[in-house]
């Protein structure tokens, strides 16, 4: 059980906090649900918290896309029959090996003849391994590209799908067009592309899996909504895929969880129009840094009425790169001793904290079940 936020006592905590607000999650995750016409399975790398796992499943999501071993055997810890999808197109093995015949895992993405080797090996040659192939799209309109390093294209996916069609039980083919996409047409421009594909080497295909790429609403973005992206994505693939059993998948992760949670920090100093704050580059503010994601930001401990001004964030570390851009708008008069609630905090933060200088260690976290 999660303390309450009525338990916040600010002169006890240290160290950087969250704050998790379930029914924010619920939302997105309903709302996810209700308006995708596929099937979601929650990516469990954009937050592996077992608190939002546990309530994503108790909303009816029961696949899970999964990159590592180890959130194999969270999810099985956690669920008893969990659907586990095991996407990472990279895999060690003894990796395989272990999530087939101890975890029971049927579900493997691949982008090369040699990972299909791989697979088969490890397998002892399996007869029912649903092979996921990932095919490269597109990613020009997304902050994270997840196609330089990952997947295949051409006349190559056209002979490896030939080849998944022979060996496995169910083919599916999948791709990403990259992390925090913020225009739908991408989907299409995607869609199209692996539809000619797979249309090319004239087979049909099990499941046709969109990936994730779904926006968050950090500061200063002008989206279009979310049904926008599910109109298209639908159309899209009504349109190639009709009178077909494909059955259409999705990761998405960002989406359903970045809302979930905020982060409390603490001004440590300010110079100017810098403020040097307890989280950073090393920890959960990691995005803020490497992709220079604006989050929004209000004081937390007190009412300031003051004109706002743009600041950047230093963190606590020695890395001169423990530096955060922003512009995040806070109030003019905002000095040491001040706190910041950092609000859409609950994707790619508790998953990207590292120890470096050793100053992170595991957060506090407090639950809002009020607003
Ligand atoms: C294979 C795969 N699926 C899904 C996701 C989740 O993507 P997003 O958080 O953009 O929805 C990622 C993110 O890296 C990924 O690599």
């Amino acid at each position: 059980m999660l303390p309450s936020v009525n338990k916040i006592n600010l002169k006890k905590l240290r160290d950087p906090f969250f704050i998790y607000k379930p029914k924010i999650l619920k939302k997105s995750v309903n709302f996810f649900i209700k308006n995708f016409s596929g099937e979601a399975l929650y990516a469990v790398k954009a937050n592996s918290s077992e608190f939002v796992l546990k309530k994503i499943y108790e909303l009816g999501i029961r696949s899970f896309d999964v990159a590592s071993i180890n959130e194999i055997k969270l999810v099985k810890s956690l669920f008893n029959n969990p659907k586990i999808y095991f996407m990472n197109p990279v895999k060690p093995r003894h990796i395989i090996n272990e999530a087939y015949y101890k975890y029971g895992v049927r579900d493997f993405s691949l982008d090369n003849d040699i990972e299909l080797r791989k697979i088969i090996e490890s397998t002892s040659s399996a007869k029912d391994l649903n092979l996921h192939l990932r095919i490269s799209v597109p990613n020009n309109f997304s902050k994270i590209n997840l196609s330089k390093k990952f997947g295949t294209d051409g006349f190559k996916s056209k002979a490896l799908l030939k080849k998944l069609k022979e060996i496995s039980k169910k083919v599916g083919v999948s791709f990403h067009l990259g992390s925090q996409c913020t225009n739908p047409n991408a989907y299409k421009l995607a869609i199209n592309k692996a539809s000619s594909l797979i249309k090319a080497s004239n087979l049909d295909i099990d499941f046709f899996n969109i990936g994730g790429g779904f926006p968050a609403e950090y500061f200063g973005l002008k989206l279009q909504p979310l049904t926008k992206y599910f109109k298209v994505i639908n159309t899209e693939f009504e349109k190639n895929f009709k009178n077909s059993n494909t059955k259409l998948l999705s990761e998405p992760g960002r989406v359903l969880v970045s809302k979930s949670m905020s982060l409390i920090v603490r001004v440590d100093l300010r110079k100017k129009n810098i403020l040097y704050i307890n989280d950073g580059t090393h920890s959960f503010l990691r995005d803020a840094s490497a992709h220079d994601f604006i989050y929004p930001v209000k004081i937390f401990n007190k009412e300031d009425k003051s004109k706002l001004r743009p600041f950047s964030f230093y963190g606590p570390t020695c890395d001169s790169n423990d530096f955060m851009k922003g512009p995040f708008l806070l109030p003019e008069s905002i000095n040491e001793g001040d706190y910041l609630q950092i609000e859409e905090m609950g994707a790619y933060s508790l998953s990207m904290k590292n120890n470096f200088n050793g100053f992170f260690s595991t957060p506090k976290i407090f639950i809002d079940e009020e607003k």
